[in-house]
C-alpha cells in the first residue's frame, strides 16, 4: 500500500507542477478565500484511479470527491493539492498528501512536494523518511529558540477559537513564526526538524492524515490543545518535537 501511495502521490504531484501555467478555472467553496480549481479535481482523479486499480474494495475519502464508502477496514484519505491558494498564485509551496487507515488507525502516510522533489513517507512503527533517508524531529528545548508554524482556517474573518489571539500570544514567545499555506508540508517540516512546533484549528482529515503519522514516526508528539491524543477528525492540532510540547500547551491554554 505504501508503494501504491508513493506512486500515486508522485504522479499527481508531477501533474500539479506541470499544470502551473495552465489557465485555472477557480471556484469558491466554503468562503470567498476557500478555492478549488480543475487541477485539484484532476489530481484527485489521478490518485483515485491508481488506488482503485490495486485496491478496488477500499474506502476512499478525498477532499474533492467526498467519501466512497465500502465495508473495507482500509480507508485512503487524500488531499490532491494541499496549498491551493499558493498554487493559484504561482507560489511553489504545495503538495499531495495521502494517508492510509486500517480500522481507524493510520498505518501509512505519504506527502510529495513536487517543487522541491521531496517525498516524505512513513509506516506505523517503521520510522519517517525523506527521499529514503530517516528523519527526526528537532532537539530545540526552549520556546523562545523555536521556529513555529501555523495556518488559519478559511473562516478566519470570524476568528474561530481565538485563532488570531493565539497567533499573537505565540508571536512574542517564539523565535519566529512561519505561515506556509500547506498544513501537510508544515507537519513534514516538524517531522524533518526544520521547525519545532505547529498548531492550527479546524483542519480537515485530508490535511493531517499523513502528516500526523510522519511527525509521530519522526519522534514527535501530536495532541489537541489540552494534551489529549487526537485523530484526523480533531478540530485542534498541536504537533511538536515533544520537548517544547508542554510550553506550547501552556500558551494555548491561556485562551
Ligand atoms: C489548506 C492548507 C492551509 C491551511 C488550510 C487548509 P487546501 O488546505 O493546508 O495551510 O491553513 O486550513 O484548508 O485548501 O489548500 O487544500
Ligand atoms: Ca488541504
Ligand atoms: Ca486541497
Amino acid at each position: 500500500m505504501l508503494q501504491t501511495a508513493i506512486e500515486a502521490a508522485q504522479k499527481a504531484g508531477t501533474f500539479l507542477r506541470e499544470s502551473k501555467d495552465k489557465e485555472l478555472k477557480i471556484e469558491r467553496k466554503s468562503s470567498s478565500i476557500d478555492l478549488v480549481t480543475q487541477i485539484d479535481t484532476e489530481a484527485e482523479k489521478i490518485i483515485v484511479d491508481s488506488i482503485r486499480k490495486k485496491y478496488p474494495d477500499h474506502t476512499i475519502l478525498g477532499e474533492e470527491g467526498g467519501e466512497s464508502s465500502t465495508a473495507s477496514p482500509f480507508r485512503w484519505i487524500i488531499d490532491p493539492l494541499d496549498g491551493t491558494v499558493n498554487f493559484t498564485h504561482g507560489l511553489p509551496i504545495y503538495c499531495v498528501s495521502i494517508g492510509v487507515e486500517h480500522n481507524g488507525t493510520m498505518i501509512a502516510g505519504v506527502v510529495y512536494d513536487p517543487n522541491n522533489g521531496e517525498l516524505y513517507t512513513a509506516e506505523r512503527g517503521k520510522g519517517a523518511y525523506l527521499n529514503g533517508e530517516r528523519i527526526h524531529v528537532s532537539d530545540t528545548g526552549k520556546l523562545i529558540e523555536s521556529v513555529l508554524i501555523t495556518g488559519f482556517p478559511y473562516d478566519i474573518h470570524k476568528n474561530p477559537d481565538y485563532a488570531i489571539e493565539r497567533f499573537i500570544d505565540f508571536l512574542t514567545q517564539a523565535q519566529a513564526i512561519r505561515r506556509l499555506g500547506s498544513a501537510a508540508i508544515d507537519l513534514c517540516y516538524i517531522a524533518a526538524g526544520r521547525a519545532d512546533g505547529f498548531w492550527e484549528v479546524f483542519l480537515k482529515p485530508w490535511d493531517i492524515a499523513a502528516g500526523i503519522l510522519l511527525v509521530e514516526e519522526a519522534g514527535g508528539k501530536v495532541t489537541d490543545f489540552k494534551g489529549n491524543p487526537i485523530d484526523v477528525h480533531s478540530p485542534r492540532v498541536l504537533a511538536t518535537n515533544g520537548i517544547i510540547h508542554d510550553q506550547m500547551l501552556k500558551v494555548l491554554q491561556q485562551r
